[in-house]
């Protein structure tokens, strides 16, 4: 069973690390058999969540973002770390994604029972490591199926050849194998 799942990079920077080292989970994704759309964060140009902007009138940006979580059956999410957290980026989106935002009722959340995976990269010592247990907190609050494994790259200014691999094999096969992990979890809940 073809499973389709959402890329998210906790950074829309042009040179990101954190795109990077998505890119080699979605390569692990795609090759375990599932599709993968890998979001792209210019067509989503999100105000900071506020109700009374939302009473005022849905920005169009937040449906679309939603469909994008909806159409999904799992997520593969590559985060730097901001201030000991994950970004406000990821944080906006997950945010205006669980709103109704006109959906018809008992459409029902994009989150529960959906399948997740974080990552991570920063160019410090501990890669991401505060960033990544935070949003898997907050991921199975919403009500996803995180996975236990993960892969926290640190030094990552290091850590990527010019056309954007990780040059450590070991770290690539890691990250290859955490795409792979997810497509075969969410292939197994699916049937
Ligand atoms: C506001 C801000 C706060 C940051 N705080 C941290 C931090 O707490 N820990 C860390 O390792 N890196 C921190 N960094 C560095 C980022 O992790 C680094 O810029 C990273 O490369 C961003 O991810 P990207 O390469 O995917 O764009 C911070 C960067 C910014 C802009």
């Amino acid at each position: 069973m073809t499973v389709h799942l959402l890329a998210i990079s906790g950074s829309a920077r042009r040179d990101s690390y954190n795109r990077k080292l998505l890119a080699a989970m979605v390569e692990g994704a795609r090759a375990a058999g599932a599709s993968v759309e890998v979001l792209d964060w210019s067509v989503h140009p999100l105000p900071i969540m506020d109700e009374d902007l939302e009473a005022a009138g849905i920005p169009e940006a937040a449906p679309r973002l939603k469909a994008a979580f909806r159409a999904a059956d799992g997520y593969l999410i590559a985060t730097p770390e901001n201030n000991g957290g994950y970004p406000a980026l990821l944080k906006n989106a997950l945010d205006w994604a669980s709103r109704g935002l006109g959906d018809p009722p008992g459409a029902g959340s994009v989150y529960k029972n959906k399948t997740a995976v974080v990552a991570g990269a920063t160019p410090g010592r501990w890669g991401a490591v505060r960033s990544i247990r935070q949003l898997r907190e907050v991921l199975g609050y919403l009500g996803c199926i995180v996975l236990p494994d993960t892969v926290s790259v640190n030094d990552a200014g290091k850590a990527f050849d010019a056309e954007g691999g990780l040059i450590d094999a070991k770290t690539r096969v890691l990250a290859q194998g955490l795409g792979a992990a997810l497509a075969r979890a969410t292939q197994a809940l699916k049937q």
